[in-house]
Protein backbone atom coordinates (compact mmCIF):
# COMPACT_ATOMS: atom_id res chain seq x y z
CA UNK A 1 0.00 0.00 0.00
CA UNK A 2 1.50 3.38 -0.85
CA UNK A 3 1.19 6.04 2.13
CA UNK A 4 0.99 9.85 2.31
CA UNK A 5 1.29 10.40 5.97
CA UNK A 6 3.84 7.56 6.89
CA UNK A 7 6.46 6.13 5.95
CA UNK A 8 6.93 2.61 6.65
CA UNK A 9 10.39 0.65 6.99
CA UNK A 10 9.59 -2.64 7.12
CA UNK A 11 13.54 -3.25 8.41
CA UNK A 12 15.12 -0.18 9.81
CA UNK A 13 17.53 -3.06 11.49
CA UNK A 14 17.04 -6.73 11.27
CA UNK A 15 13.67 -7.94 12.53
CA UNK A 16 13.00 -3.86 13.39
CA UNK A 17 10.22 -2.10 11.57
CA UNK A 18 9.95 1.49 11.79
CA UNK A 19 6.77 4.08 11.12
CA UNK A 20 7.68 7.56 10.93
CA UNK A 21 4.41 10.37 10.62
CA UNK A 22 5.32 12.15 8.04
CA UNK A 23 2.96 15.33 7.95
CA UNK A 24 5.73 17.85 8.93
CA UNK A 25 4.13 20.50 7.72
CA UNK A 26 0.88 20.38 10.23
CA UNK A 27 3.00 19.40 12.96
CA UNK A 28 1.87 15.52 12.35
CA UNK A 29 -1.43 16.10 13.16
CA UNK A 30 -3.54 12.97 12.87
CA UNK A 31 -5.73 13.10 10.52
CA UNK A 32 -8.18 10.39 10.27
CA UNK A 33 -6.34 9.15 7.07
CA UNK A 34 -2.63 8.86 9.04
CA UNK A 35 -4.86 7.36 11.63
CA UNK A 36 -5.96 4.55 9.21
CA UNK A 37 -2.58 4.53 7.40
CA UNK A 38 -0.62 3.79 10.77
CA UNK A 39 -3.41 0.95 11.57
CA UNK A 40 -2.97 -0.77 7.89
CA UNK A 41 0.60 -0.43 8.83
CA UNK A 42 0.49 -2.38 11.97
CA UNK A 43 -1.74 -4.71 10.51
CA UNK A 44 1.17 -5.93 7.90
CA UNK A 45 3.84 -5.67 9.82
CA UNK A 46 2.23 -7.79 12.61
CA UNK A 47 1.77 -10.45 10.14
CA UNK A 48 5.14 -10.07 9.19
CA UNK A 49 7.60 -12.82 10.57
CA UNK A 50 10.57 -10.71 9.89
CA UNK A 51 9.60 -7.82 12.39
CA UNK A 52 9.39 -8.27 15.68
CA UNK A 53 9.36 -5.17 17.02
CA UNK A 54 8.14 -1.85 16.14
CA UNK A 55 9.04 1.75 16.16
CA UNK A 56 6.98 4.81 15.73
CA UNK A 57 8.08 7.93 15.76
CA UNK A 58 7.87 11.90 14.51
CA UNK A 59 10.91 14.21 13.67
CA UNK A 60 12.70 15.83 15.49
CA UNK A 61 10.49 19.03 16.01
CA UNK A 62 7.51 17.10 16.58
CA UNK A 63 5.88 13.44 17.19
CA UNK A 64 2.29 14.56 16.72
CA UNK A 65 0.90 17.76 17.92
CA UNK A 66 -2.57 15.75 18.44
CA UNK A 67 -5.69 15.13 16.86
CA UNK A 68 -6.06 17.19 13.30
CA UNK A 69 -8.30 20.44 14.56
CA UNK A 70 -8.85 21.89 11.50
CA UNK A 71 -10.21 18.52 10.30
CA UNK A 72 -12.84 18.36 13.28
CA UNK A 73 -13.94 21.49 13.93
CA UNK A 74 -16.75 21.75 11.99
CA UNK A 75 -17.86 18.53 13.02
CA UNK A 76 -20.99 18.10 15.54
CA UNK A 77 -21.51 15.19 17.55
CA UNK A 78 -23.27 12.67 15.28
CA UNK A 79 -20.31 13.35 12.77
CA UNK A 80 -18.32 12.03 15.56
CA UNK A 81 -20.35 9.24 16.60
CA UNK A 82 -20.66 8.10 12.91
CA UNK A 83 -16.99 8.45 11.75
CA UNK A 84 -15.88 6.37 14.99
CA UNK A 85 -12.47 6.71 14.73
CA UNK A 86 -11.48 4.87 17.61
CA UNK A 87 -12.15 1.66 15.93
CA UNK A 88 -8.80 2.26 14.13
CA UNK A 89 -7.51 3.32 17.93
CA UNK A 90 -8.60 0.02 19.16
CA UNK A 91 -6.82 -1.83 16.01
CA UNK A 92 -3.74 -0.04 16.69
CA UNK A 93 -4.09 -0.98 20.54
CA UNK A 94 -4.26 -4.64 19.98
CA UNK A 95 -0.98 -5.13 17.86
CA UNK A 96 0.88 -8.02 19.24
CA UNK A 97 4.35 -6.64 18.82
CA UNK A 98 6.02 -4.65 20.91
CA UNK A 99 5.22 -0.92 20.04
CA UNK A 100 8.06 1.78 21.16
CA UNK A 101 7.37 5.61 20.84
CA UNK A 102 10.38 7.77 19.51
CA UNK A 103 9.44 11.05 20.96
CA UNK A 104 11.18 13.88 19.91
CA UNK A 105 8.81 17.52 20.29
CA UNK A 106 5.60 18.08 20.74
CA UNK A 107 3.39 14.92 21.87
CA UNK A 108 0.42 16.78 22.69
CA UNK A 109 -3.77 15.68 22.87
CA UNK A 110 -3.98 12.65 20.54
CA UNK A 111 -0.41 12.12 19.54
CA UNK A 112 0.56 11.45 23.55
CA UNK A 113 -2.33 9.20 23.27
CA UNK A 114 -0.36 7.57 20.60
CA UNK A 115 2.63 6.93 22.80
CA UNK A 116 0.54 5.99 25.64
CA UNK A 117 -0.56 2.83 23.76
CA UNK A 118 3.05 2.11 22.79
CA UNK A 119 4.56 -0.11 25.27
CA UNK A 120 7.77 1.66 25.18
CA UNK A 121 8.72 5.26 25.11
CA UNK A 122 12.60 6.55 24.34
CA UNK A 123 12.26 10.53 24.44
CA UNK A 124 14.78 13.35 23.42
CA UNK A 125 15.54 15.87 25.93
CA UNK A 126 13.30 18.10 23.90
CA UNK A 127 10.06 16.19 24.40
CA UNK A 128 6.86 18.17 25.78
CA UNK A 129 3.95 16.07 26.38
CA UNK A 130 0.24 17.59 27.08
CA UNK A 131 -3.32 17.31 26.67
CA UNK A 132 -4.12 20.18 25.99
CA UNK A 133 -7.73 19.73 24.57
CA UNK A 134 -9.40 21.40 27.42
CA UNK A 135 -8.13 25.05 25.74
CA UNK A 136 -9.65 24.21 22.62
CA UNK A 137 -13.09 23.17 24.54
CA UNK A 138 -12.63 19.26 24.75
CA UNK A 139 -11.16 16.58 26.19
CA UNK A 140 -8.65 13.59 25.51
CA UNK A 141 -10.90 10.94 23.73
CA UNK A 142 -8.80 8.11 22.70
CA UNK A 143 -7.44 6.65 26.63
CA UNK A 144 -6.02 10.00 27.92
CA UNK A 145 -7.77 10.39 30.75
CA UNK A 146 -7.22 6.49 31.48
CA UNK A 147 -4.50 5.92 30.43
CA UNK A 148 -2.28 8.83 31.76
CA UNK A 149 -3.92 8.42 35.21
CA UNK A 150 -2.70 5.11 35.83
CA UNK A 151 0.60 5.95 34.44
CA UNK A 152 1.30 9.43 36.41
CA UNK A 153 -1.69 9.04 39.20
CA UNK A 154 -4.57 11.04 39.70
CA UNK A 155 -3.04 14.46 40.91
CA UNK A 156 -0.64 14.85 38.57
CA UNK A 157 -3.37 13.55 35.09
CA UNK A 158 -5.54 15.84 36.43
CA UNK A 159 -3.18 18.98 36.13
CA UNK A 160 -2.04 18.31 32.84
CA UNK A 161 -5.98 17.13 31.65
CA UNK A 162 -7.48 20.21 33.46
CA UNK A 163 -4.75 23.29 32.51
CA UNK A 164 -3.63 21.66 29.31
CA UNK A 165 0.00 22.46 30.63
CA UNK A 166 3.18 20.24 28.82
CA UNK A 167 5.42 18.50 30.82
CA UNK A 168 9.02 18.26 29.95
CA UNK A 169 11.42 14.68 29.35
CA UNK A 170 12.35 14.67 32.65
CA UNK A 171 9.54 15.16 34.69
CA UNK A 172 7.87 12.50 31.85
CA UNK A 173 10.56 10.02 33.26
CA UNK A 174 9.94 11.34 37.15
CA UNK A 175 6.10 10.24 36.72
CA UNK A 176 7.11 6.97 34.49
CA UNK A 177 5.83 7.98 31.20
CA UNK A 178 8.76 7.19 29.32
CA UNK A 179 11.51 4.84 29.56
CA UNK A 180 14.37 6.52 28.80
CA UNK A 181 15.75 10.39 28.09
CA UNK A 182 18.70 10.50 25.45
CA UNK A 183 19.80 13.69 23.88
CA UNK A 184 17.87 14.77 20.66
CA UNK A 185 20.14 13.53 18.43
CA UNK A 186 20.05 9.76 19.86
CA UNK A 187 16.23 9.47 20.00
CA UNK A 188 16.01 6.95 17.36
CA UNK A 189 19.48 4.84 18.02
CA UNK A 190 18.21 4.69 21.19
CA UNK A 191 14.67 3.22 20.13
CA UNK A 192 16.62 0.81 17.59
CA UNK A 193 18.70 -0.45 20.37
CA UNK A 194 16.22 -1.05 22.60
CA UNK A 195 14.03 -2.99 19.68
CA UNK A 196 16.56 -4.54 18.61
CA UNK A 197 17.53 -6.12 22.57
CA UNK A 198 13.59 -7.58 22.22
CA UNK A 199 14.11 -8.44 18.84
CA UNK A 200 17.22 -11.45 20.09
CA UNK A 201 13.95 -12.94 22.31
CA UNK A 202 11.39 -15.28 21.12
CA UNK A 203 8.90 -13.49 19.38
CA UNK A 204 5.92 -15.96 21.13
CA UNK A 205 7.42 -15.30 24.65
CA UNK A 206 7.64 -11.11 23.81
CA UNK A 207 3.99 -11.65 22.23
CA UNK A 208 3.08 -13.49 25.22
CA UNK A 209 4.37 -11.30 27.74
CA UNK A 210 3.34 -8.32 26.45
CA UNK A 211 -0.32 -9.79 26.00
CA UNK A 212 -0.19 -10.28 30.10
CA UNK A 213 1.47 -7.20 31.11
CA UNK A 214 -1.09 -5.41 29.21
CA UNK A 215 -4.04 -7.55 31.27
CA UNK A 216 -2.14 -5.44 34.43
CA UNK A 217 -4.63 -2.58 33.14
CA UNK A 218 -7.37 -4.70 32.15
CA UNK A 219 -8.36 -6.88 34.78
CA UNK A 220 -8.75 -7.76 38.50
CA UNK A 221 -5.41 -9.45 39.80
CA UNK A 222 -6.82 -12.96 40.85
CA UNK A 223 -7.91 -13.37 36.53
CA UNK A 224 -5.06 -11.98 35.65
CA UNK A 225 -2.31 -14.17 37.68
CA UNK A 226 -4.82 -16.80 36.30
CA UNK A 227 -4.55 -15.67 32.27
CA UNK A 228 -0.43 -14.87 32.92
CA UNK A 229 -0.28 -18.43 33.83
CA UNK A 230 -1.80 -19.78 31.21
CA UNK A 231 0.38 -17.94 28.95
CA UNK A 232 3.22 -19.18 30.57
CA UNK A 233 2.15 -22.94 30.25
CA UNK A 234 1.81 -22.39 26.53
CA UNK A 235 5.17 -21.38 26.38
CA UNK A 236 6.16 -24.99 26.98
CA UNK A 237 4.77 -25.73 23.73
CA UNK A 238 7.74 -23.85 21.66
CA UNK A 239 10.33 -24.61 20.40
CA UNK A 240 11.45 -21.64 21.94
CA UNK A 241 11.58 -22.46 25.06
CA UNK A 242 13.61 -25.71 24.46
CA UNK A 243 15.94 -23.45 22.36
CA UNK A 244 16.13 -21.14 25.11
CA UNK A 245 16.41 -23.40 27.88
CA UNK A 246 19.24 -25.23 26.34
CA UNK A 247 21.25 -22.73 25.15
CA UNK A 248 21.24 -21.74 28.76
CA UNK A 249 22.36 -25.13 29.93
CA UNK A 250 25.17 -25.22 27.27
CA UNK A 251 26.43 -21.65 27.98
CA UNK A 252 26.01 -20.02 24.47
CA UNK A 253 23.50 -17.89 22.63
CA UNK A 254 19.70 -18.86 22.08
CA UNK A 255 18.91 -18.72 18.43
CA UNK A 256 15.43 -18.02 19.17
CA UNK A 257 13.32 -18.81 15.55
CA UNK A 258 9.56 -17.96 16.65
CA UNK A 259 8.36 -21.56 16.80
C1 LIG B 1 -4.18 20.78 12.90
C2 LIG B 1 -2.23 21.76 13.52
C3 LIG B 1 -2.27 21.10 14.78
C4 LIG B 1 -3.37 20.24 15.04
C5 LIG B 1 -0.50 22.30 14.73
N1 LIG B 1 -1.11 22.49 13.53
N2 LIG B 1 -1.19 21.49 15.48
N3 LIG B 1 -3.17 21.59 12.59
N4 LIG B 1 -4.31 20.12 14.06
N5 LIG B 1 -3.48 19.55 16.17
C6 LIG B 1 -0.69 23.33 12.43
C7 LIG B 1 -0.90 24.81 12.73
O1 LIG B 1 -2.21 25.20 12.46
C8 LIG B 1 0.09 25.42 11.78
O2 LIG B 1 -0.46 25.42 10.48
C9 LIG B 1 1.25 24.43 11.77
O3 LIG B 1 0.70 23.21 12.22
C10 LIG B 1 2.37 24.85 12.70
O4 LIG B 1 1.82 25.07 13.99
P1 LIG B 1 2.09 26.39 14.86
O5 LIG B 1 1.01 26.52 15.84
O6 LIG B 1 2.32 27.57 13.96
O7 LIG B 1 3.47 26.01 15.56
P2 LIG B 1 4.02 26.49 16.97
O8 LIG B 1 3.78 27.97 17.16
O9 LIG B 1 5.44 25.99 17.04
O10 LIG B 1 3.14 25.74 18.07
C11 LIG B 1 3.24 24.34 18.18
C12 LIG B 1 2.07 23.82 19.05
C13 LIG B 1 0.72 24.36 18.49
C14 LIG B 1 2.26 24.25 20.50
C15 LIG B 1 2.14 22.28 18.98
O11 LIG B 1 0.66 24.12 17.09
C16 LIG B 1 -0.49 23.74 19.14
O12 LIG B 1 -0.86 24.11 20.23
N6 LIG B 1 -1.12 22.82 18.40
C17 LIG B 1 -2.38 22.22 18.84
C18 LIG B 1 -2.15 21.24 19.97
C19 LIG B 1 -3.46 20.63 20.44
O13 LIG B 1 -4.36 21.36 20.91
N7 LIG B 1 -3.57 19.32 20.34
C20 LIG B 1 -4.79 18.60 20.74
C21 LIG B 1 -5.70 18.41 19.57
S1 LIG B 1 -7.21 17.64 20.01
P3 LIG B 1 -0.49 26.76 9.56
O14 LIG B 1 -1.22 26.34 8.33
O15 LIG B 1 -1.15 27.84 10.35
O16 LIG B 1 0.97 27.06 9.33
C22 LIG B 1 -6.81 16.02 20.17
C23 LIG B 1 -7.95 15.10 20.56
C24 LIG B 1 -7.58 13.67 20.41
O17 LIG B 1 -5.72 15.61 19.98
C25 LIG B 1 -8.81 12.85 20.43
C26 LIG B 1 -8.63 11.49 19.83
C27 LIG B 1 -8.25 11.39 18.43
Amino acid sequence: MSNQYILVNPQIAPFVAHIQLNRPKELNALNLELMLEIKQALVELDADDSVRAIIISGNERVFAAGADIKQMAGRNAIDMLKIDQFTTWDSIRKTKKPLIAAVSGFALGGGCELVMICDMVIASDTAQFGQPEISIGVMPGAGGTQRLTRTVGKVKAMEMVLTGKFIGAQEALNYGLVNKVVPVEFYLTEAVQLAQTIAEKSPIAVQMAKESVLKAFEMPLQEALFFERKNFYMLFATEDQKEGMAAFVEKRKADFKGK
